[in-house]
């Protein structure tokens, strides 16, 4: 049963920038029927792809009207003034906005169809424009996130501007991190991973015509066989996406391919839920490909490929591991 569990989003870590928002309280939605959550995910999709989760519906739009009434009566919407509730907003990946709840919901449908098909776990979109729409939020998710830990990367903004300075994004998919870094540091070259030629494709495109072909490489390649040496002054890891087994492999060399005093950032997918929550929560972490990861074994995992100064960062939209070399 599915009745009190609301998935609206995508976030880091378990959101992040992986991950699905779950959130299991007071939902007044249509408890006994599982269906009726689904209907409460695509009316979100639909509505915030209109710009209707900010200003009220036509009444010549009787879909849209009805959208609007049962986002009300499930609390993501506030009839008085009309407006996002809070409880819409704080599911939303931070930094991401409300708008980008389109590309979430349809990359969620997409994935929530492709395992009832018997899909195998892993992150198989195809769809460009989705594959666009999640670089897009990826990048201020991942600015975003790097923000909330910098009292654990001391030095880092400062060390990015140095020339020279090199981002390793792993997973890079429309390259949204690798822009937004690059942007965001005017010196800093990258390099983005990924094993999907799709999203290799994509990211190519995305940095091109963000004018950073010079400065950034993107690479059809696993992180599990990364060979370079002393490299990198910043590693961005979304755990999400990675097997345990592959990150196992993957952290010794991403140890050896970090500068001494790199930070590398880990979002991870953790799971303290409960009940149908920690089931929903397990199942979705297991169908994005990393699996549920304590923080407690990530450190241990950190640790044993040579990281230090391992911090555990627990964050509003996640949990992310901080290490350095
Ligand atoms: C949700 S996407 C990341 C989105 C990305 N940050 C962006 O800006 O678009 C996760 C990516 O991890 C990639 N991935 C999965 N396993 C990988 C591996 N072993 N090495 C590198 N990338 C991998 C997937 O192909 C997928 O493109």
């Amino acid at each position: 049963m599915m009745g009190g569990v609301v998935v609206v989003g995508v976030r880091p870590g378990g959101v992040g920038e992986g991950v699905v928002v779950v959130d299991d309280h007071d939902v007044a939605g249509p408890a006994s029927d599982p269906t009726g959550q689904l209907w409460v995910v695509a009316t979100l999709g639909r509505l915030a792809g209109q710009g209707l989760l900010e200003r009220r519906a036509d009444s010549t739009d009787p879909e849209a009207v009805a959208g609007q009434r049962l986002l009300i009566a499930a609390g993501l919407l506030n009839a008085d003034p009309f407006g996002p509730s809070e409880r819409l907003r704080s599911l939303l990946p931070a930094g991401a906005p409300l708008a980008s709840i389109h590309g979430f919901v349809r990359e969620l449908l997409a994935m929530l169809s492709r395992y009832a098909e018997g899909a195998a776990p892993g992150w198989a979109e195809t769809d460009p424009e989705l594959i666009r729409s999640r670089g897009a939020a990826s990048g201020t998710v991942v600015l975003s996130i790097l923000d909330r830990c910098r009292r654990y990367l001391p030095g880092l903004a400062e060390r990015l501007e140095t020339p020279g300075a090199a981002f390793l994004d792993v997973g890079t998919g429309a390259a949204g991190a690798v822009i937004a870094l690059c942007r965001a540091h005017t010196g800093l070259r990258a390099v983005g991973v990924d094993i999907s030629a799709p999203m290799v494709t994509e990211a190519r495109v995305q940095v091109a015509a963000a004018g950073l072909g010079d400065r950034a490489e993107i690479r059809e390649q696993s992180v599990a066989a990364i060979e370079d040496v002393d490299a990198f002054d910043l590693l961005w890891v979304p755990q999400a996406f990675l097997p345990e087994s592959v990150l196992a492999e993957a952290l010794p060399r991403l140890h050896r391919a970090a500068r001494r005093g790199a930070a590398l950032v880990m979002a991870i997918s953790t799971n303290s839920d409960t009940g149908v929550s920690g089931a929903v929560t397990d199942l979705r972490n297991l169908m994005t490909g990393g699996g549920t990861l304590s923080p407690q074994a990530a450190a241990t995992m950190l640790q044993a490929a040579g990281f230090s100064e391992v911090e555990i960062v627990v964050l509003p939209a996640g949990t992310v591991m901080v290490a350095h070399r």
